[in-house]
């Protein structure tokens, strides 16, 4: 079965029970400032698991395009990836354990569906805690269905138990599924023989929330929140080998072979460090993410820098990173319409390439002063270098960009040598401190529902009204980040704004707040929300239904909530700060005093 089939056949399986299907959010999350991308399926779905009612129901269903940089290096191997598509099933509040529980394997096992046998597949439940009991229930339902006993594994919070994503939110027990891709006959179970079991769906009863005293108090309504790896699935139903042998991957794969002499079995890392890369971009590119030196922009030209390089090492010379991002593109567009604005992904693509060239080019002047350094201390000192010490070649990867493998090349051609292990010290003491960062970042609530930051939810719908009817309709919102301190809007907008239009855009706003307007909310069909005249940056595929929260006559717009009743209860609108984010994009922050 193709991974295409795949996506369908689970889609269309969840509707059968009931399940509305739900189109992907962003790869950015909106209005989270505490993560950098969406990492699992129930991320934009974190309001709901909290008890906003959702506008499409209690059952949902959906493909989501996920990012998780924690490995980057590691792809190259079988299995690591950065950009992977989740699929999954969710209960707000509706089914618990039993049905979940069966719907998986209805899903995995009859003929109808995955027709995978039950002898092919392990389960792990929770063993239980102080926090929580043990899973007898869920151990009861898979033995029920015909899951041997000895085919179950009890394991620790560490193994069965998921989120909170931050350090609070919904969370509870998971039960897992494991297929066998050990050697001969499927034996043993998950604990008895770890490496021949594969995880493939990932089952959470959500029931808890973690508070910030560290206690698990029972969520108001029971949620079932599940993950099953696509590239996995598609993997083992395909008989593949791996991840990169499947559909998802093997046109990319021939695209890459077409532009190299050197064969996929010859080097495998860099093929796939390529593949996965530049899928991975061309994703953020599609939805507006341009490489950078911060937050997602910075993860963007990591990757895009690192498979630029891995196509040096396959003797790739021309700029070849929006060939691959062309093939990605017509490989996924029909599951990812937002693929579609494929010149834009292009130009950022070609553009990246012939910046890295430039930077490549002055690492290379770096190099040379570096190496004139080395003769004067000759001359003047008669002291003879012949090592680029660790520290500098880190500092020629760091400041300038420049690969240590070019470094250690050019010194080749001088007679020198580069400590490698001192570079790769200082690499790694760099890395302790900004992954140090990266966890600052990801701390915290997925999302922050506290009253101060859903004030400022209801002003940046109240700036993005305001900056169209200032500036003009071609103003849309290319993100958004809001904690309790303060709101962050990006939008495109070709010039710096004057200090007159940004005072027009604040009186705007506290005209709209002092004016009292009640904030409506009614669910619609996305055709009919378009109509009504929301604006709201909504790419539908299933004709779902939406929330729209109006605040005439001010703003009309697509969201998720929540808002504010009133809007008098805003305060007063401050802009803080007007700057460029990126080429053709404005950031604007604001408070709320
Ligand atoms: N949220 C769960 C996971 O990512 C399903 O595994």
């Amino acid at each position: 079965m193709q991974a295409k089939e795949l996506r369908k056949k689970y889609l269309e399986f969840f509707k059968e029970k009931g399940h509305a299907i739900i189109s992907s959010a962003p790869l950015l999350p909106e209005n989270d400032p505490t993560v950098l991308f969406t990492t699992a399926g129930m991320h934009p779905l974190v309001p709901y698991l909290l008890g906003e009612p959702h506008p499409a129901g209690t059952r949902l269903t959906s493909c989501q395009k996920c990012i998780r940089t924690g490995d980057i290096d590691e792809v190259g191997d079988d299995s690591h990836l950065t950009f992977f598509e989740m699929l999954g099933n969710w209960s707000l509040g509706d089914y618990f354990k039993k049905e979940a529980i069966e719907f998986s394997f209805e899903f995995l096992t009859s003929e109808k569906w995955l027709n995978i046998p039950v002898n092919m597949l392990a389960v792990t439940v929770f063993e239980g805690d102080d926090d929580a009991p043990k899973d007898e229930e869920s151990a009861k339902i898979w033995k029920s269905l015909g899951i041997p006993e000895d085919r179950i594994s009890y394991l620790s919070k560490k193994d069965n138990w998921w989120g909170p994503a931050g350090q609070t939110g919904p969370c509870g027990p998971d039960s897992e599924m494991f297929y066998w891709v050990g050697e001969g006959e499927p034996h043993g179970n998950v604990q008895t023989n770890e490496d021949d079991w594969m995880e493939i769906w990932n089952d959470v009863f959500m029931q808890y929330n973690k508070t910030e005293s560290g206690t698990f108090e029972p969520l108001k309504q029971k949620n079932v929140d599940t993950g099953l790896g696509l590239d996995r699935v598609a993997t083992v139903l395909m008989g593949a080998k791996n991840v990169f042998e499947t559909d998802l991957f093997k046109p990319i794969i021939e695209k890459i072979s077409a532009l190299t002499n050197i064969a996929y079995s010859d080097n495998p890392t860099s093929y796939r460090i390529i593949a996965d890369h530049l899928r991975a971009a061309t994703f953020m590119a599609a939805d507006g993410v341009k490489p950078s030196n911060l937050d997602q922009g910075y993860v963007m030209r990591r990757l895009m820098r690192r498979a630029i390089r891995h196509g040096k090492t396959l003797g790739i010379e021309e700029n070849f990173t929006h060939i691959i991002a062309k093939k990605v593109i017509h490989l996924m567009a029909d599951s990812y319409p937002e693929l579609q604005h494929e010149e834009e992904i292009l130009k950022t693509f070609t553009l990246e390439e012939e910046q890295f060239s430039k930077t490549v080019h002055s690492g290379l002047r770096e190099f040379e002063k570096l190496l004139k350094g080395f003769e004067m201390a000759f001359k003047n000192a008669g002291k003879k270098i012949t090592e680029i010490s660790g520290k500098q070649a880190f500092k020629l990867y760091d400041t300038y960009g420049f690969p240590i493998e070019m470094t250690i090349e050019e010194a080749k051609k001088h007679n020198l040598t580069v400590d490698e292990k001192g570079f790769q010290e200082a690499f790694e003491e760099h890395q302790k401190l900004s992954r140090a960062g990266a966890e600052e970042k990801f701390k915290g609530g997925l999302q922050d529902n506290s009253e101060a930051t859903t004030r400022l939810h209801t002003a940046t719908h109240l700036l993005h009204a305001a900056l169209r009817k200032v500036l003009g309709d071609h103003v849309e919102q290319k993100g958004s980040n809001i904690t309790a301190e303060r709101l962050r809007f990006d939008f495109s907008h070709p010039d710096k704004i004057s200090p007159e239009q940004l005072s027009e855009v604040e009186k705007y706003v506290n005209e709209a707040i002092q004016s009292n307007a009640e904030v409506k909310m009614s669910t619609m069909s996305v055709e009919e929300a378009k109509k009504s005249g929301a604006i709201g940056l909504f790419e539908s595929k299933y004709g779902e239904t939406v929330k729209v929260y109006d605040m005439s006559p001010w703003s009309k717009e697509i969201c998720g909530g929540p808002h504010v009743k009133n809007l008098g209860e805003l305060g007063t609108f401050k802009i803080k700060k007007e700057q460029s984010s990126s080429a053709g994009i404005r950031r604007i922050k604001a408070v709320l005093i």
